[in-house]
């Protein structure tokens, strides 16, 4: 396997990973890559690693450019095994390098999956020469976990921003301009929404301090390298930061005898009447991670779950976890669910979403057994004047 030429002395080096389908709970149904990048100057650089199953992936790649006896910096800007995790590995071979990572909580990650492993902590500023060229590091903290930087190499120009600006999207062609660019757009936007959504105002604040800089490369850790994008790229990520809403509005739910589906679909009637685009999901065959990029920007969710065991359906209470340790900004909710007989659910999907930033539009709506058309009328009529008083 080859390096990947991407400027004059710098080069990717890290792996594809076709088959990945879950990452910590997040569907990556177009696999992942794990970029490391390796500079060639007087000081021979490697920016991050890859997950350990593809060390020797990776080892390979930087035969086929320079030994790698020869590197001599180890640039960590994330200490998540899935960049961290060949480092012992490549140590092995560049048996005299230093690992750079961020002061405190860098080097405090490292050492616990490590060991000491006599880590650099380096400060927000501080600078390391490679020789012609140097690195400035900036940390970013929770982009996405305590321990992120970046590092921004001159005079490339070239932002190594880590997990910021990435997608799980396996491809062959490294750079924006070869790949399906649109394909691109919604993994990245997939990535935010189920990895950094949470995050925001730290990314924001992240963003602002890449705005200042003369990027003329972005080298993230997952996915493609933005070269002719990069606007269009920091714009999305100006868009989601600023936790702008679009005119959708997102309806999950579970349903054991299409009632609470009944129920969804006349909610989705009034939505449609109040001029938004509804966008339905049966958690019975939508995973988590899609219905969240959608949800991200949407103004409204209502979420339905039927009563079973006296409790939530399952499938409604795994999605409500999840919706909860994601979401970013304030939405405007409404609960709903039918029941044969103990009716716990709607208020128990009241409870979780009221404890996950958003506001109720309307008490929760519950309805016994089948539901007649009348009753599903009164659903529409009720939402769409709770939605015309909002
Ligand atoms: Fe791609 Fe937070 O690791």
């Amino acid at each position: 396997m080859e390096a990947v030429k991407i400027s004059e002395g710098v080069y990717w080096v890290g792996a594809i990973d076709w088959n990945l389908r879950n990452f910590h709970g997040y569907e990556t149904e177009k696999g992942s890559t794990y970029n490391a990048y390796l500079v060639i100057d007087e000081k021979i650089t490697l920016i991050d690693t890859v997950k350990e199953p593809f060390k020797e992936e990776m080892l390979e790649r930087i035969s086929s450019v320079i030994d790698p006896a020869r590197i001599e910096i180890i640039v960590s800007n994330h200490a998540e095994p899935d960049h961290s995790g060949a480092i012992p590995y490549i140590l092995q071979y560049a048996k005299n390098a230093k690992v750079y990572a961020a002061f405190g909580a860098g080097v405090k990650d490292l050492t616990a999956y490590y060991g000491d492993l006599a880590y650099i902590g380096v400060k927000n500023g501080e600078t390391l020469s490679l020789g012609k060229r140097t690195l400035t590091f900036v940390p970013t903290p929770m982009v996405h976990w305590p321990d992120n930087m970046v590092s921004f190499m001159t005079p490339d120009n070239i932002l190594f921003s880590n997990d910021a600006f990435g997608q799980h999207y396996a491809t062959d062609p490294r750079l924006d301009t070869e790949c399906d660019l649109a394909e691109a757009y919604i993994q990245a936007r997939k990535y935010y929404a189920n990895i950094v959504q949470p995050y925001g105002m730290q990314t924001a604040k992240a963003l602002a301090a890449c705005k200042t800089l003369p990027i003329q490369t972005i080298c993230p850790s997952h996915g493609i390298i933005w070269t002719k994008h990069i606007h269009d790229i920091l714009a999305m990520y100006g868009s989601w930061t600023s936790n702008e809403y679009d005119d959708s509005a997102v309806i999950v739910y579970d349903t054991m005898w299409h009632s609470t589906e009944a129920m969804a679909h006349a909610i989705e009637s009034a939505f449609i009447g109040a001029g938004l685009k509804p966008k339905l999901y049966n958690l019975h065959f939508s995973h988590n991670s899609d219905i969240i990029a959608d949800a991200m920007t949407s103004r409204y969710i209502a979420v339905g779950s039927p009563t079973l065991n006296n409790n939530m359906m399952p499938s409604v209470s795994s999605f409500l976890t999840y919706f909860k340790g994601l979401n970013g900004n304030k939405k405007k909710f409404i609960a709903f669910g039918s029941y044969g007989w103990g009716g716990q659910s709607p208020d128990q999907v009241y409870e979780a979403l009221a404890a996950s930033k958003c506001e109720p539009l309307m008490p929760a709506i519950r309805l016994a057994y089948k539901p007649s058309a009348e009753q599903l009328k009164k659903i529409t009529e009720d939402v769409s004047s709770a939605l015309k008083s909002n």
